[in-house]
């Protein structure tokens, strides 16, 4: 099971949101515990906090920090927001992005880029969707193309972008991934175009772990339940730990980043569960802190087996050697 963390923009309004943990752990923030605590009774309250530690420490080789993305504006959104069955429109298969779209593109660039973001960022997974491509390459790809060097990660005007081409060079690599595609079924905008045309629009994105060319998932009568998204999406997260990459860029759907994020803040404080339990509005960039707590715990659980299993053994040995001697004597007894 992986654990979440949220990280605000501000280092001082770090939050942890382990959801094993009891909720009364995140009662008071550290600051405040410091002046209510009495120095009278310290050693109480030392006490009290090795019990309730606001704190939870992992080393840092067993996390990864996640950078989620939703799309930008992409067509469907338009007239989807206003009036919601407008995602049923067959105008809409694969929507690409608005010009709106693009500019909300061109700020998160700017933003990664300013802040260092987009030289730590080691691997960028996409949602194998026109929008969530044409933002992923936009938000995190090079600048224009210079002419014969490299393949671009987008050829010029793919999709409608009135774009020029978006280099590839110095950028970490692109993977499609399908299993972070927003809800299957029934809404054209969210059926995806064939493999060998999007190739062709997206020459340096690595198609390579998609199995069919064609859309194989996407049924016209069967919306994709909620929690089977939230499902998706956990099994997802704990793929991420097959990756050798710390720094992972994630470029998804609305309905995907909310139902993954609200199936794992399900057990944390409040504070937490509001925060992650709004919708990301589009281009929202969240940066997520991953525990891999299998590899914290598993040695703790195996060893504890382990234990239980010795004192187990030594029991079953002693009633072999204590209890078969007071038999005989009993019986001797008796006789
Ligand atoms: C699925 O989640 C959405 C929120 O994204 C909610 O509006 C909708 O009612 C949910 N559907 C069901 C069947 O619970």
């Amino acid at each position: 099971m992986v654990q979440l963390q949220l990280q605000l923009q501000l280092p001082s309004l770090f939050l942890a949101s382990f959801f094993s943990a009891p909720a009364a752990s995140f009662s008071a923030g550290p600051r405040r515990r410091l002046h209510r605590r009495p120095t009278s009774s310290s050693a109480a309250a030392a006490e009290m906090d090795a019990a309730n530690p606001s704190t939870a420490m992992y080393p840092l080789h067993r996390c990864k920090t996640i950078y989620l993305v939703r799309h930008a504006q992409g067509i469907h959104n338009v007239e989807g927001e206003k009036d919601h069955s407008a995602y049923m429109s067959p105008a809409y298969f694969d929507a690409h992005l608005t010009p709106l779209g693009w500019k909300q593109v061109d700020c998160l660039h700017e933003h990664v880029k300013n802040c260092g973001l987009a030289e730590k960022v080691e691997l960028v997974i996409t949602s194998p969707l026109l929008r969530t491509m044409q933002t992923a390459v936009g938000v995190f790809g090079g600048g224009d193309c210079i002419d014969g060097v490299g393949s671009p990660l987008m050829v010029k005007n793919a999709g409608h972008s009135d774009r020029p081409a978006i280099s590839s060079l110095n950028r970490p690599p692109f993977l499609a991934v399908e299993a972070c595609r927003e809800h299957l079924g029934v809404h054209p905008c969210d059926k995806r175009r064939s493999i060998t045309e999007y190739r062709t629009l997206f020459p340096a994105i690595d198609f390579s772990l998609i199995e069919n060319d064609e859309d194989v998932l996407w049924e016209p009568n069967v919306r994709e339940a909620n929690a089977s998204v939230a499902a998706r999406g956990m099994k997802f997260i704990d793929w991420l730990w097959t990756r050798e990459e710390k720094e992972i860029a994630i470029v998804s759907h609305s309905g995907f980043l909310y139902h993954t994020l609200s199936m794992y803040s399900k057990e944390s404080h409040p504070t937490i569960r509001e925060e992650v339990g709004k919708h990301f509005a589009n281009c929202e960039l969240r940066s997520i802190v991953l525990v891999d707590t299998r590899s914290v715990l598993c040695p703790y659980v195996s060893m504890a087996c382990f234990a239980f299993l010795m004192q187990w053994l030594v029991s079953m040995l002693q009633c072999a050697w204590v209890k078969s001697p007071q038999l005989q004597l009993s019986w001797k007894d008796s006789s």
